[in-house]
């Protein structure tokens, strides 16, 4: 079984605040992009990454992943598209056909455990072929649909992560499917197995990490910033 992941990274990061493409921020001294390569290596269930840039800033990438101790796993970069799901086509297409399982993970999720990574791929080989790592909600919610205010029971609702594991055939065909889509925001999907559910396909679903958090504003940087400065001490 060859598993390949894409690490989805061409998003321009403008909730953050940041000049920056988000996933070339550093934290604690090393950029968003490669904490979240490290992770995939070091979990030792994955064989090669395919990561989607933004096009004006493929040499930075190239630069610091190129300098990433990634354990030897090999390390491509394809130009990301105008969404994610659009991204995730573009690395996809460019897959060899001895891969036969697929990682969908983002950059922003950079502090996630390599276990999880691991956990996923388990339960691909296990037999899922659409496995999505969740948590439960802990706010309480409301649904604002049409300008009327309505509670919402969360204790069926969870939380979905990434890095999220498929059968490769079954991405294909989930992407290929909602290929009409990937050209606009508002249209597109914002993880891919939704688009599998979408096919009717059952979703595995393992449990997630607190760690796996995606980092999308400044508040979120300052807790990465923390988690990693623990880490290092
Ligand atoms: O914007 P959001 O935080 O939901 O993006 C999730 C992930 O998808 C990020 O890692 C981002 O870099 C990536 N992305 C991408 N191509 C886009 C937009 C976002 O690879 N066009």
């Amino acid at each position: 079984m060859r598993v390949a992941a894409i690490l989805t990274a061409a998003g321009s990061g403008r909730r953050l605040g940041h000049a920056l493409p988000k996933a070339l921020v550093p934290v604690a001294g090393v950029t968003l992009v490669v904490h979240a390569a490290r992770g995939l290596a070091a979990s030792g269930a994955v064989d090669e990454i395919v990561v989607t840039v933004p096009a004006d800033h493929r040499p930075a990438f190239a630069d610091a992943l190129g300098t990433a101790d990634l354990s030897g796993v090999t390390v491509t970069l394809v130009v990301g598209g105008a969404t994610r799901q659009a991204s995730v086509a573009a690395a996809l297409a460019g897959l060899g056909p001895d891969v036969d399982v697929v990682l969908v993970h983002d950059a922003a999720r950079a502090l996630t455990p390599p276990s999880l990574v691991g956990q996923v791929v388990d339960a691909v080989r296990g037999g899922g072929r659409a496995v999505v790592p969740c948590l439960p909600v802990t706010d309480s919610l409301v649904d604002v649909a049409d300008h009327e205010v309505r509670p919402v029971d969360r204790s069926t609702l969870r939380v979905v992560q990434t890095p999220q594991g498929f059968d490769r055939a079954l991405l294909d065909r989930a992407h290929a499917a909602a290929g009409h889509r990937a050209g606009d925001e508002r249209a597109a999907a914002t993880d891919d197995a939704s688009l599998c559910a979408a096919l009717g396909e059952p979703l595995t679903v393992v449990p997630g990490a607190a760690a796996a958090f995606k980092i999308t504003t400044a508040l979120d940087l300052a807790v990465a910033e923390v988690l990693l400065g623990q880490e290092a001490s």
